[in-house]
């Protein structure tokens, strides 16, 4: 029988695209042990931006985190997003700092890792894939991932090209991620049938948003095209800014004589308990029920929905909306000159924040933002095409070129852990404290300071309440 599995994303990329990531461990841990026996592929639930909001906003060890998620799933293969060298942040870190990272999300329970590049610059997860190598258990899945988007020099070909290269480096499995949502279902075809041509029967992945109401029907045709895995989430965390429905696309897969090896009873009693959890953040406000409905603009404008509400709110903020057109039709001009790279953060607030000011200003890139200038000079990687030779040399200067981002990100001089320690000297207490503060730093000391207050508090109360 013909089977497709099913990530469930509610305690990541779910909540994450509906609650700015907002979950605590606290608000699901009742249902981990009913989860555990759906029979999901894996469960998405670390990584991304669940390890910044744990400790910016709820006060939580994003370690610890992990290892409770372990200890209450112990059959079920745990999943996180990273951006390979970026790790979970927006810069590249050194090679000593990635490998320890991924050292200790294994260590402390991860399964599955997927790694990404924003530019498909698969020097920039080689590392990851390798130290994932080093550490891995029987349970490690490396997941060499492909940040999907359209563009003249994003054809099929293309892609196929990238999954031979994933392939080639070792990965044990290949997602395509569409993160914005755009992909249609005729791309879902043509894509899925020459990469599994390509690849044979490596397990394939597709990883969508219902952002633009087109993932039930792109989800569909990827199936009928012989996808491995599909992300979903419970029904009462899917649609809008999130995956499709997990029950939804059991039930159809059922029909289709697909198995799934999912449980039903067990699906539906996730959904009931995720009810009251979803409720409790409408009524507070956190669940914005903008980021639940179907907005198609991102097909239109070919720019994500997010990326197009940030620049709304920034000429509005200029009392300048008299230049949205403009400044619409000046994203697009913008990507071309930057070599068309993939418009999912950091890169879409980049490209939008350039065509604004390209507009207000009257004049194309005379100013040129920082982050702009640094992905000129080679520091996020290499461009997908070529960059404007003009853009080029008005950076870099008429004798300049580019720098390999991989020459400093090599470098293995420990300093990041020299400095953590001597930052933290005695709030740190393991490895663990360490990488948080290399990751945050800010948001980390804050955290442990907290920590160490609340048991002397603690120690305090004890004494008197004997
Ligand atoms: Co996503």
């Amino acid at each position: 029988m013909k089977k497709v599995q099913l990530t469930e994303t509610v305690l990541r990329d779910a909540q994450q695209s509906l609650m700015a990531t907002r979950l605590p461990y606290a608000d699901y841990a009742d249902i981990l042990a009913d989860m555990d026996k759906a029979g999901y592929y894996s469960i998405e639930c670390w990584g991304g931006a669940t390890f910044d909001s744990c400790l910016r906003y709820l006060n939580e060890d994003p370690w610890e985190r992990l290892r409770n998620l372990r200890k209450n799933l112990p059959n079920t293969r745990l999943q996180m997003l990273l951006r390979g060298q970026n790790l979970l942040g927006y810069k590249h870190y050194h090679d000593d700092v990635v490998e320890k990272f991924i050292e200790l999300s294994i260590k402390n329970g991860i399964d599955v890792i997927r790694i990404f590049d924003a530019l498909n610059d698969f020097r920039n997860i080689a590392t990851a894939l390798d130290s994932v190598n080093k550490y891995r258990n029987q349970r490690t899945v490396a997941s060499g991932c492909i940040s999907y988007t359209q563009s003249p020099v994003h054809t099929v070909e293309k892609y196929i090209e990238m999954c031979k290269e994933l392939k080639s480096m070792g990965f044990d499995t290949i997602c395509l991620k569409d993160m914005a949502g755009t992909m249609s279902p005729y791309e879902a075809e043509h894509l899925i049938k020459g990469i599994k041509d390509a690849i044979g029967d490596m397990t394939l992945i597709l990883h969508t948003h219902c952002t633009t109401g087109m993932a039930y029907m792109t989800l569909t045709k990827a199936i009928e095209s012989g996808i491995d895995v599909i992300d979903c989430a419970t029904s009462c965390f899917s649609g809008g800014t999130s995956q499709p429905a997990t029950e939804s696309m059991y039930y159809a897969l059922k029909q289709y004589g697909i198995e799934t090896g999912l449980d039903e009873d067990i699906i539906n009693k996730v959904n009931d308990f995720f009810k009251p959890v979803k409720q409790k953040y409408i009524d507070n406000g956190q669940i914005n029920p903008k980021s639940l409905a179907t907005d198609a603009q991102a097909l239109v404008y070919k720019v994500p929905g997010g990326m197009l509400s940030n620049m709304i709110a920034n000429l509005t903020d200029m009392h300048a909306m008299d230049k949205f057109d403009e400044a619409l039709a000046e994203i697009p001009k913008v990507r071309a000159d930057m070599g068309y790279p993939p418009l999912v953060t950091p890169l879409s607030q980049m490209v939008g924040n350039q065509a604004v000011t390209n507009v207000l200003i009257g004049e194309r890139y005379k100013n040129i933002s920082k982050e702009i200038k640094n992905y000129i000079k080679g520091e996020y990687g290499i461009a997908p095409a070529p960059i404007d030779p003009a853009l080029m040399e008005k950076v870099l200067g008429a004798d300049g070129s580019p720098v390999d981002c991989r020459e400093e990100d090599q470098k293995r001089t420990g300093e990041e852990f020299v400095a953590a320690r001597e930052a933290l000297g005695d709030l740190c207490r393991s490895e663990e404290d360490i990488m948080s503060y290399i990751c945050y730093p800010d948001q980390t000391l804050k955290f442990l300071k907290d920590r160490k207050a609340q048991e002397e508090n603690e120690a305090v109360y004890t004494i008197e309440a004997m």
